[in-house]
């Protein structure tokens, strides 16, 4: 058989993306500097829905941020703007992952509370558009994903810096069929994409007192795009040597938080995006589910808040909605309000959720009528705050 013509349709499609990763890593080496809140007039805080329960869990949360931030938002120091139209529908209907309108609107704000987006996957009624996650880290360049774990009677305190715009996520949806029996798919690493989450973690530790940073990868096997990973984390650990850096696999990283004995030494974690993907659901199961987990997608000019979970079309289907969780939101808002300089409204929304999850328990929250309503539940927090 001749292949020439089957490479080389594979090889254009390769060269294009030689090319826009060419082009990725020119702009991101040339926008190192990160925005200082402190010095703006106005924050702008973007409110996103998304889908399914999305908006429900959402509405909660703004409804506490609006609370909180009350005499901000009266003296025009803070604003917070509602973005419609990052749902489902209307991205399959111009089948894209965010429309173009609502990335603009995004892109005028400071930072981002996003609720959960439907992603389409094979068999769905939809068309397979990308992750508008996946699309609006690339597009924001939010390359940080900051995940805090945290189980007091356990001992449990971990943070996870999962690179969130390189490894098989920054080109996952330029895969080749190169023929019905072959399929490639590509993954990234860069030099300024892994240092910057590295410099991320590693400051965290220092200003936060943790005393180890576990990188972890599997440099052992994907040897070119985690080796190179792994070769800069390390060579910055050199800059801390107060901090105990150690290196895992993620096979056997994945082991060890359950293994309660050894566990309980984490502190900070680094992971590239796939393993950092899977490693914070295992993590946030522990904490409770991924219903309990909120995260931060950090960059230099935008960040964005978000639950860890999907839009649960399903708790939708069965009516269910009015119940969903809001404390992964909330703990998004948490996040939100100190990565833009609100210390102490943040940790006040922090104690409330602590008392109401794990210590008054006066509500609870089930999925279904059998707990707790999420505006029940906020309205219990913010009583609490
Ligand atoms: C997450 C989610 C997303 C991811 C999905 C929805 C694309 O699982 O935020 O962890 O894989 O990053
Ligand atoms: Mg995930």
């Amino acid at each position: 058989m001749n292949y020439d013509a089957i490479i080389k349709a594979a090889t254009e499609k390769y060269e294009a993306l030689l090319r826009g990763q060419l082009e990725r890593v020119e702009r991101i080496n040339a926008n190192k500097e990160a925005i200082d809140y402190s010095t703006l007039d106005k924050i702008i805080i973007g409110v996103c829905g998304g889908d399914g329960i999305g908006p429900v869990i959402t509405a909660a949360s703004r409804r506490v941020l609006e609370f909180i931030l009350a005499d901000q938002i009266k003296a025009g120091k803070v604003e917070l703007r509602d973005i419609d139209g990052l749902t489902i529908e209307n991205r399959a209907a111009v089948g894209k992952a965010i429309p173009d309108d609502v990335l603009e609107e995004l892109k005028k704000c400071h930072v981002i509370l996003k609720g959960p987006t439907t992603t389409p996957r094979a068999g769905d009624p939809w068309p397979n558009i990308e992750s508008a996650n996946v699309a609006m880290r690339r597009e924001l360049d939010l390359f940080a994903n900051v995940r805090p774990v945290k189980v007091p009677e356990k001992g449990i305190d971990w943070t996870f810096f999962r690179e969130n715009t390189e490894g098989g996520y920054a080109v996952g949806s330029l895969g080749v069929n190169v023929t019905d029996d072959l399929a490639i798919d590509y993954t990234v690493t860069t030099t300024e994409g892994t240092s910057r989450i590295a410099r991320l973690a590693f400051e965290y530790a220092k200003n936060n007192g943790k005393k180890r940073v576990s990188v972890v990868t599997k440099a052992n096997v994907i040897k070119t795009t985690d080796g190179k990973f792994l070769r800069i984390c390390e060579e910055m650990a050199k800059e801390y040597p107060e901090i105990n850096t150690d290196e895992w696999f993620i096979d056997i990283m994945t082991a060890k938080l359950v293994d309660e004995k050894r566990r309980t030494e984490f502190e900070v974690f680094i992971l590239p995006n796939l393993y950092g993907d899977i490693i914070t659901d295992e993590a946030a199961e522990f904490q409770g589910g991924v219903g309990t987990a909120g995260s931060a997608n950090i960059g230099k000019r935008y960040a964005m808040f978000e639950a860890i979970h999907g839009s649960a079309p399903r708790m939708m289907k069965e009516g269910r909605g009015k119940y969903a969780d809001p404390c992964s939101m909330l703990r998004a808002t948490v996040l939100l309000l100190s990565h833009i300089g609100f210390q102490a409204e943040s940790e006040r929304l922090a104690a409330a959720l602590d008392y109401c999850m794990f210590e008054d328990k006066a509500l609870t929250i089930t999925g279904r009528d059998t707990g707790a309503t999420c505006e029940e539940f906020a309205d219990y927090v913010m009583k609490n705050l």
